[in-house]
């Protein structure tokens, strides 16, 4: 037992929990992911997986995403960013629904499948029937060797290093910028963006695990944005665009952890149904980087501050708009557009954390969850 408790905390190197340890390692995590595969003063996107397979890709009718939990996030996240590089259609499927839908799946789809453990029975389902209906499929795995790496046609993994925190964070990141780099690569074979934007993506992409560095600054400022509202029984989160599945992320990393309910939402959705829970006693995170329908999301703060909602910002560092409005902002660094989901799911990421760890949650190992899910 002692030799256990010994080698666990060599394991999190002085962290006090995976989670947090995982959070933090998420600069290196997304350099060793590009690593090799970015070469940015060349202008070239290279992975074997996808050079190999370039046809498959450059002539799919679409690309079906399936995946479950936070990699179900970060496909939602690669649609926005494959339809906005690369002009393919995109559509992101729960891995459990898609197996059971008797979905329409054409021979040239290709079927890319995300998987930080690589072992989701589900995600493992939905490949076999798009293997056997005829399509390729593609795998984002972490696990090397995994079952879902060995089941795909080809793949990429994203070189996270292992997670052992239930909650997903630097999977999650690794896993968009995977997708980023292909759509990337594409969008370039494809003529689908110019090559100076090519060049300005590829060298915001690398421009990240710094910006990751400088948001992960605000740790102690969320710290105390947890203490004030973590005994809220309820918490909303809003975003737009890329942001959009930011919003889910966050709060699915809050009910995982915290046990607190929390829905995210498109923040123009919320006049359809949320905006009628909104008191005094609702804490509002809101995605509202300068980059990404600023104005818009603006409105949706002032929606929720007439309602007496607590607004906390997830802003770009020197934002004052908001700041006027909200409780509380947490600034993250200037980047892209495309690539901001990578910045402010960082602040959201430590936000449930503390919350967890204020309310003395078990914060690797919550209850009822699973890191891997191996049964239907
Ligand atoms: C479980 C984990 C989640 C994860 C999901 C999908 O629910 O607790 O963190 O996102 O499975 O797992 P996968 O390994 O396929 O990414």
């Amino acid at each position: 037992q002692k030799l256990k408790i010994n080698l666990e905390q060599i394991e999190k190197n002085g962290y006090d929990h995976f989670m947090l340890k995982e959070i933090y390692e998420q600069p290196d995590a997304i350099t060793d992911t590009y690593r090799g595969r970015m070469l940015v003063d060349q202008g070239i996107v290279r992975m074997a997986g996808v050079d190999d397979n370039i046809s498959k890709f450059l002539n799919a009718r679409r690309i079906l995403i399936v995946a479950c939990g936070t990699s179900w996030h970060a496909g939602l996240v690669a649609e926005y960013i494959f339809e906005d590089f690369a002009r393919i259609p995109v559509e992101v499927e729960y891995a459990s629904e898609f197996r059971y839908r008797n979905p329409v799946i054409y021979r040239d789809d290709v079927v890319i499948a995300i998987s930080q453990s690589g072992e989701t029975a589900d995600t493992m389902a939905a490949i076999k029937l798009a293997k056997e209906k005829g399509a390729f499929v593609f795998g984002v795995c972490n696990v090397v060797g995994s079952s879902i790496s060995r089941e795909t046609h080809a793949g990429a993994y994203t070189h996270a290093g292992p997670e052992i925190g239930v909650a997903s964070t630097k999977a999650f990141t690794t896993q968009i910028t995977v997708l980023s780099l292909i759509a990337l690569k594409l969008a370039k074979e494809k003529g689908t963006i110019s090559n100076s934007d090519f060049h300005l993506y590829l060298r915001e992409l690398e421009l990240i695990p710094n910006k990751i560095k400088e948001a992960l600054q605000s740790n102690e400022h969320i710290t105390d944005v947890a203490r004030k509202y973590k005994d809220a029984s309820n918490f909303l989160y809003l975003g737009r665009g890329f942001n959009f599945p930011v919003a889910l992320e966050g709060a699915l990393k809050l009910k995982e952890i915290s046990y607190i309910h929390a829905e995210g939402y498109p923040a123009a959705e919320m006049k359809h149904g949320p905006i009628a829970l909104i008191d005094e006693m609702m804490p509002v995170v809101v995605i509202a980087t300068r980059k990404g329908h600023y104005e818009k999301v603006i409105s949706n703060i002032q929606e929720i501050k007439s309602r007496k909602g607590k607004i906390i910002g997830i802003v770009t560092k020197g934002d004052k708009e908001v700041r006027e409005l909200a409780d509380y902002v947490i600034e993250v660094p200037e980047t892209v557009e495309a690539f901001t989901p990578l910045l402010t799911t960082i602040p959201l990421q430590l936000l449930s954390y503390h919350i967890a760890l204020m309310l003395d949650k078990n914060v690797d190992q919550p209850r009822n969850l699973a890191k891997s899910v191996t049964v239907e």
